[in-house]
């Protein structure tokens, strides 16, 4: 916090030269309480505390300050800032009566909490108001309505609650109203029929009930309208076809029922239709295939019947059409092939029969197919090889029959391909199940043969089900590093490779007759079955003598074989742990600084050396450089043949774009980029420590990391989350949280790094993803769903918590957690050993308390875990005293929140 004499000395001076300005001879009353007014306006800024650190600088007046724009008389019109992190702001701190001038007022994604005070209806001349993307919570003040010059009003994305006040009416200049995202309740108010200049009302995502108002279909200008996820009712009137200039039109997931309107034919200009998640009933009306301009239909989870209307194929710019889940019939027509920009196509849980045609391998761009529980039958179409955007397909619950088509080899983005429940006959083609890389599901079909042997190195969490089928031989060993793996009810045999037990259980291979293990009770013994072999065939006539000097012999190999087998295994582990690197290959960072020339970047490396190398990775390395400013940075540079590999060009795009629009003291900061085929780099802040694994894994920075470093931070990794994912606009999902991903400075503080698959959660759209990340790290979900949300980051949050905990990775104890035994261990012996075992009472309810978090972090269900809000908040409240010694506590009663609840 700055002085109070800094800043009375700052405002003098500005004062002064205002005076000055307006001086000579005119110094008249007009002057002065030009000045005075003026005045008023700096105090007011400077009381509202946004921008104290400006206060130390050299005087300037508050025009020249981040976010602040004057008219020619020096009163300030506009206060713009977004995606700042600003720490306690509240809006009642703010004078709103003191700017008679303010036009624009948007401070989205800013961290404002508290209500909106009354007084904002004080600001009479305000045309914009953005407060969208805080955390402002109360109910919406009625001054509002006095504000009637409103044309934008975006209060989107908080926690505001009550009833949307019917004087909202009174705003007659409104163009767009945007209050998604809240809790408001109550109903539609009609008087927003009087807004007739609205071209957008978004009240989607709040808990809003009733029927939509009449009155809203006069509002002949409206070209967005978005009440999805409330709880409207009741049918959708026939006079929604006055909304004639409407371009999206979104209705998705109330209580609507009734048919879809034959007037839908007026909508000439509609891109976006959403209507998923009600309960419309009848068939679709011919007149779609008017709505020439539709990008996207969405019809999903209704109750339609009647067969798909042909004229939906003749809507030839949908990019996105989802039919799922109703009762439609019919067949999939050849004119499917006029859909050439479909990315999307979900016509799944329907009765939809026929064969699948050859036709639909034309649409190229398709990247989710899914026309599961049908009643499709004949062959898969063997030409898919066109699919190459194709990363999820799904067949499954049809009456398929024909082989695998080999072509899915060429598919080169298949992520999940589920053919389960069908009558596939014939092998397995090896290059399609071991080449899409996330989830295969062939199980509850007709397939034999062997399972082929994989290449046996996978860095990608996999799931494969193969169960119910008739496949026979053996299980190859190269399988066993796939966790999740089903060969259930099939005719496999022979001995389970060792291995195969680290990641998975006995019901994954039950129903085969004639395999065994000598790991695992429950199946036959794998000597005891070799020695009945040697007995009944070779050995029949031999006499006794020789047969005891046989068993023993062939004992003694086999504990050879165990001893050999178990040392195998330890180096095997040895060599999957990663191979920690100071200020490894995963580096990021953004805040452009101009300052940094390239050619400085280039004198301080000279040229790029070897010397200033501190870290080689699969495609860059990193370089430590001090700039003739003495400032120290880092910068990761991508090695000339990778640049022209599209992944890692993307990931360094990608990491650049998301950067250069975070700002927050826990995420690494980037002072500038170059991403030019020539020269691909990024630039960051120098981070002393390098990564918290390569911290932890030394056991010399390991004990100098004590349990209140540990602590802070874990804290700092929260705030940064909250802010990525409560703060930013839209949400950004950094999907790749490891330890190997947070650095650490001289200080031991943290710095989230690598944003190179992050991304921004586009509420518009389903969000689906392929499958990134690190293993060990990646919430269990991802493999099954596809869709990314910022539960996910949640999940690898608390991995990294309890990593940070107990100095190593909790791969284990994570899976086991649900065992009764696993319960029972005591918190104080998972924690790190290295430490000293004896800790204070404020540590020991931190600890307590991250574990407890960590711990409802790794609820399967995504929706049980806790938003990284909450977390952050848990961590900044002072908790009560534990309520039993330390030393008592165990695993169980944290999972079960008995010495700390988490509010929900
Ligand atoms: C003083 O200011 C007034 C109003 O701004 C203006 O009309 C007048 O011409 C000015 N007089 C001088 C001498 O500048
Ligand atoms: C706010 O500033 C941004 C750039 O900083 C600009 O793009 C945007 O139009 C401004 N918003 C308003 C309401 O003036
Ligand atoms: C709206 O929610 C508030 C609590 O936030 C509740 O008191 C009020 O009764 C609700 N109103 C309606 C109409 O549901
Ligand atoms: C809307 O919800 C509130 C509270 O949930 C309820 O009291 C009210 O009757 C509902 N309104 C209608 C029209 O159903
Ligand atoms: C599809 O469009 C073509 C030409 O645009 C038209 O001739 C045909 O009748 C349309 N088909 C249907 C089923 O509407
Ligand atoms: C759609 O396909 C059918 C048959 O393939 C064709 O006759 C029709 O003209 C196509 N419609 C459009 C709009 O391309
Ligand atoms: C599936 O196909 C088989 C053989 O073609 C047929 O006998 C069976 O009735 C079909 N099942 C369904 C549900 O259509
Ligand atoms: C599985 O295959 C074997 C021969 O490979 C055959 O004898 C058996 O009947 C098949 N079982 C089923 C259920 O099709």
């Amino acid at each position: 916090m700055p002085s109070s004499v800094s800043i009375s000395l700052v405002i003098l001076v500005w004062t002064t030269t205002v005076i000055t300005h307006v001086g000579g001879a005119n110094t008249s009353t007009v002057a002065k309480s030009q000045s005075s007014s003026l005045h008023q306006e700096a105090e007011a800024l400077i009381h509202a505390q946004w921008w104290w650190w400006r206060y130390e600088e050299s005087p300037s007046s508050p025009c020249e300050w981040y976010g602040i724009v004057c008219n020619d008389g020096g009163s300030v019109i506009e206060i713009n800032v977004s995606r700042t992190d600003w720490y306690d702001a509240q809006l009642r701190n703010f004078n709103f009566s003191s700017f008679p001038n303010l036009v624009r007022f948007k401070l989205a994604g800013v961290g404002l909490y508290g209500s909106i005070p009354p007084e904002i209806g004080s600001v009479s001349k305000l045309t914009h108001l953005n407060l969208s993307g805080n955390s402002l919570s109360g109910e919406l003040p009625l001054s509002l309505a006095k504000l009637t010059q409103l044309e934008k009003l975006d209060i989107s994305f908080n926690q505001m609650s009550g009833p949307i006040p019917l004087q909202l009416g009174n705003l007659r200049s409104l163009v767009e109203l945007h209050l998604g995202g809240n809790f408001f309740n109550g109903t539609i108010p009609s008087t927003l029929g009087l807004l007739t200049s609205l071209s957008h009302l978004d009240l989607h995502s709040n808990q809003i009930n009733g029927t939509i108002p009449s009155e809203i279909y006069n509002l002949k200008n409206l070209m967005v309208l978005h009440l999805g996820t409330n709880n409207l009712f009741g049918p959708i009137s026939s006079k929604i076809g006055n909304l004639k200039n409407v371009v999206s039109l979104n209705l998705s997931h109330n209580l609507l029922i009734g048919p879809l309107p034959h007037t839908l034919v007026c909508w000439t200009n509609l891109n976006l239709l959403s209507l998923a998640s009600n309960q419309i009933n009848g068939s679709i009306p011919l007149e779609i295939g008017e709505l020439r301009e539709l990008r996207h239909l969405d019809l999903y989870n209704n109750s339609l019947t009647g067969s798909i209307p042909l004229e939906i194929w003749n809507l030839t710019k949908l990019v996105f059409l989802d039919l799922g889940l109703n009762n439609l019939i019919g067949s999939i027509p050849l004119e499917i092939r006029n859909l050439t920009k479909l990315e999307f196509l979900d016509l799944s849980s329907n009765y939809i029969s026929g064969i699948i045609p050859e036709e639909l391998t034309q649409l190229t761009p398709l990247q989710y197919l899914n026309l599961s529980f049908n009643i499709l039958f004949g062959e898969i179409p063997q030409d898919v090889k066109n699919f190459s955007s194709l990363f999820v397909l799904d067949l499954s619950h049809n009456n398929l029959t024909g082989s695998i088509p080999m072509q899915l080899v060429y598919c080169y983005s298949l992520k999940q391909l589920v053919l389960s429940y069908n009558q596939l006959h014939g092998g397995l083609p090896f290059q399609v199940i071991y080449n899409v890389p996330a989830f295969v599901d062939l199980s509850h079909n007709l397939l034999i043969g062997n399972i082929p042997p994989g290449p046996g190195d996978y860095s990608f969490f996999r799931h494969l089900d193969l169960s119910f089928n008739n496949l026979t031989g053996t299980i190859p060993e190269s399988l066993v590093y796939l966790c999740q793996l089903n060969m259930s009810y099939n005719s496999l045999e022979g001995q389970i490779p060792d291995n195969f037990w680290r990641y998975n259980t006995l019901e994954s291979v039950m129903g085969n007759k004639d395999l065994c293990s000598d790991q695992i009770s429950g199946l036959p013994h794998c000597v005891q079955s070799s020695l009945i072999i040697i007995r009944s065939t070779k050995i029949k006539k031999l006499n006794d003598t020789k047969i005891i000097v046989l068993i023993i012999v062939t004992l003694g190999f086999f504990l050879l074989g165990i001893v050999f087998l178990s040392r195998h295994k330890i180096v095997r582990n040895t060599e999957h742990e990663s191979k920690p690197m100071k200020n490894g290959d995963l580096f990021s960072i953004w805040n452009y600084d101009g300052n940094i020339a390239f050619k400085d970047i280039i004198t301080a490396t000279e040229d790029f050396d070897i010397r200033y190398c501190i870290g080689t990775g699969g495609y860059g390395s990193v370089y430590k450089a001090t700039l003739p400013s003495g400032r120290v940075i880092a910068l990761k540079k991508l090695h000339r043949l990778e640049s022209e590999e599209p992944a890692f060009d993307k990931s360094f795009r990608n990491e650049a774009k998301v950067l250069s629009e975070v700002r927050h003291r826990n995420i690494v900061k980037l002072y500038g980029f170059c991403l030019h085929k020539r020269c691909m780099f990024l630039i960051y802040e120098y981070i002393e420590r390098g990564s918290l694994l390569y911290v932890l894994s030394n056991d010399v920075e390991a004990k100098e990391l004590n349990w209140k470093k540990r602590v802070n931070i874990i804290k700092g990794i929260a705030n940064a989350l909250s802010y990525l994912h409560h703060d930013c606009i839209p949400t950004i999902v950094h999907r790749d949280l490891t330890t190997n991903n947070i650095l650490l400075n001289s200080k031991f503080e943290a710095f989230v790094a690598d944003f190179g698959i992050a991304r921004p959660l586009n509420p518009n759209s389903s969000n689906l993803t392929t499958l990134a990340g690190t293993y060990g790290y990646i919430a269990p979900e991802l493999a099954y769903t596809m869709v990314v949300n910022e539960k996910c980051d949640v999940y690898s949050f608390s991995v990294v918590v309890l990593e940070t905990i107990m100095g190593r990775h909790p791969g284990e104890l994570i899976s086991s957690l649900a065992s009764s035994s696993t319960q029972h261990i005591m918190l104080k012996d998972v924690l790190d050993p290295r430490l000293s075992p004896h800790i204070n009472q404020t540590i020991a309810q931190s600890v307590v308390l991250l574990v407890t978090l960590a711990l409802a972090g790794l609820c399967s269900n995504p929706k049980s875990r806790p938003t990284m809000k909450q977390v952050s908040q848990e961590l900044s409240i002072l908790r009560s005293q534990l309520p039993k010694p330390f030393v008592e506590i165990s695993m169980r009663q944290l999972m079960n929140q008995e010495i700390y609840v988490i509010e929900k």
